[in-house]
């Protein structure tokens, strides 16, 4: 076939699908024997809410419900399975497992549930993508434990992702460890299930909670490999906040930008080449932090190094010395960007900031990215005939599809494409349901009214579109 301007840019065998996490989609937040999670404690959402220590009666917490996807898993996947959806990501939630974290057996029930879903997914040839750890760390695990700042988690999690490695293997071929594990700098709580209390301590809670990942993600990528051979499995992380661009030519300007690119990078830096990059050592040494590691802890990082990266990417931001690096789950909050349209939350629109960042990613590291997350969250309302017109969504799917095409064509090597909440789905940033990303519309508001009923939007036809055609129809 003669290569021209309309040929798809896109792999045959391109893993074309959709994303979301069992917190913010499941709901039957205490159904079956599931524990207490992070996120059901959290009101107003994981970077603008509160985190209470236990469940408040009476408060409002989105996950209690969410879009009930425990009980209509089947519906929606006939309907991802209408889209064409070649791979589906969500993750397992833990407490649906383990329902304190530190349990030595497994609740029998919350390994059904994924049984029944696996195979909902399978029955359609929908290759399931799990996320083990998606902002979904037992609560107990932080009351108890203090979070990933106590080594003990590692062995906690590698229980229970040993219990879920053998019960389906057969199902389950891809595999993410900690979703945006990077995010640890700027949502601690939902990346690392730490409790900040001292601020003067944050780095140093962090960089040890880091370190205590690092080696959870190297035990269980090892186990991984034992258990199901033929299966691969990635970190995951946030690449928004490495989509960082100086505000000024200014060198002071470029180096911070380029500094805090790297506080996102060191993460993957770890694993995927297996080892502490040189520069942490200054960081640690400046800031008097001093990680604690166990014999092994090294030599486990860097013989059991991710097979992929997954990531996520948003948006871009722009950055200047001597600025707060604060963020939320869009990336960095940065300065305003005057080159780029922006969504009704503000998150400037930066297709080109894809392409840049996997390239970039790319050529650090050489290892294929799985592209997990990346959509459009905006309002969306009914038409005079009924019908959700979306048309800023679809334009942000085209554009960044486009560019990623692009960094295909450059070279990059990129697995698949899994849209953001393919269904509307509670916000993780603001708890919202009026945060939409869904080419699917979920009836429900912000105060949890609504029948919970499911309707097309014109997205979902386009999608499909995309799918059917191997991302052709983009190039007409
Ligand atoms: C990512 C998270 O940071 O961003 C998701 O992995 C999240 O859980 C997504 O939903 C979009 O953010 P938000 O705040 O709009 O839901």
């Amino acid at each position: 076939m003669t290569r021209n301007n309309k040929t798809p840019k896109f792999p045959e065998n391109f893993l074309w699908g959709g994303a979301i996490a069992a917190n913010q989609a499941e709901g039957a937040w205490n159904v079956d024997g599931k524990g207490v999670a992070i996120t059901d404690v959290v009101r107003g959402g994981i970077v603008a809410g509160a985190a209470d220590e236990h469940v408040i009666e009476g408060e409002n917490y989105p996950s209690h419900e969410a879009i009930d996807f425990y009980h209509r898993y089947k519906e929606d996947i006939a309907l991802f399975a209408e889209m064409g959806m070649k791979c589906f990501r969500t993750s397992i939630a833990w407490t649906r497992i383990f329902p304190n974290g530190d349990e030595e057996e497994p609740n029998e029930k919350g390994l059904q549930f994924y049984d029944a879903l696996f195979d909902e997914l399978l029955k359609y040839g929908i290759e399931p993508v799990i996320t083990l750890s998606h902002y979904e760390t037992p609560l107990h695990l932080v009351n108890e434990y203090g979070g990933w700042t106590n080594r003990k988690l590692i062995g906690f999690f590698e229980n229970y992702c040993r219990v879920v490695f053998s019960r389906y293997k057969d199902k389950v071929k891809f595999w993410l460890t900690f979703n945006e594990i990077n995010n640890l700098h700027t949502i601690p709580y939902a990346a690392g299930a730490i409790r900040i209390s001292n601020e003067d301590n944050k780095l140093q809670e962090i960089y040890q909670a880091a370190h205590h990942l690092f080696v959870a993600n190297a035990t269980v990528t090892k186990l991984c490999h034992e258990i199901i051979p033929d299966a691969k499995i990635g970190c995951m992380l946030t690449l928004s906040t490495a989509t960082v661009y100086p505000n000024t030519p200014n060198p002071d300007d470029v180096f911070a930008a380029y500094e805090l690119q790297r506080r996102s990078l060191f993460f993957s830096d770890v694993m995927l080449r297996g080892y502490y990059p040189s520069y942490v050592k200054r960081i640690w040494k400046e800031n008097n932090i001093q990680v604690q590691m166990a014999d092994g802890d090294l030599d486990m990082i860097m013989e059991n190094t991710s097979d992929f990266l997954g990531c996520s990417y948003y948006k871009s931001s722009i950055f200047q010395a001597n600025m707060s690096a604060e963020g939320n789950t869009g990336g960095i909050l940065g300065l305003d960007n005057p080159y780029l349209e922006k969504t009704e939350w503000g998150w400037g629109i930066d297709a080109k900031g894809a392409r840049y960042v996997f390239n970039a990613v790319y050529d650090r590291y050489q290892k294929p990215l799985l592209i997990v997350e990346n959509g459009y969250g905006g309002v969306d309302h009914f038409n005079e005939n009924g019908e959700i017109v979306d048309d800023a969504r679809i334009s942000f799917l085209n554009k960044h599809l486009i560019e990623i095409s692009n960094a295909i064509e450059d070279g990059v090597e990129i697995l698949g494409y899994t849209w953001w909440g393919p269904i509307d789905i509670v916000s993780a940033g603001t708890g919202e349901m009026k945060k939409r990303y869904g080419f699917i519309y979920v009836d429900k508001d912000n105060k949890g009214e609504g029948t919970l009923n499911r309707y097309k939007k014109k997205s979902f036809d386009w999608y499909k579109k995309i799918i059917e055609t191997n991302g052709g129809i983009l190039f007409d």
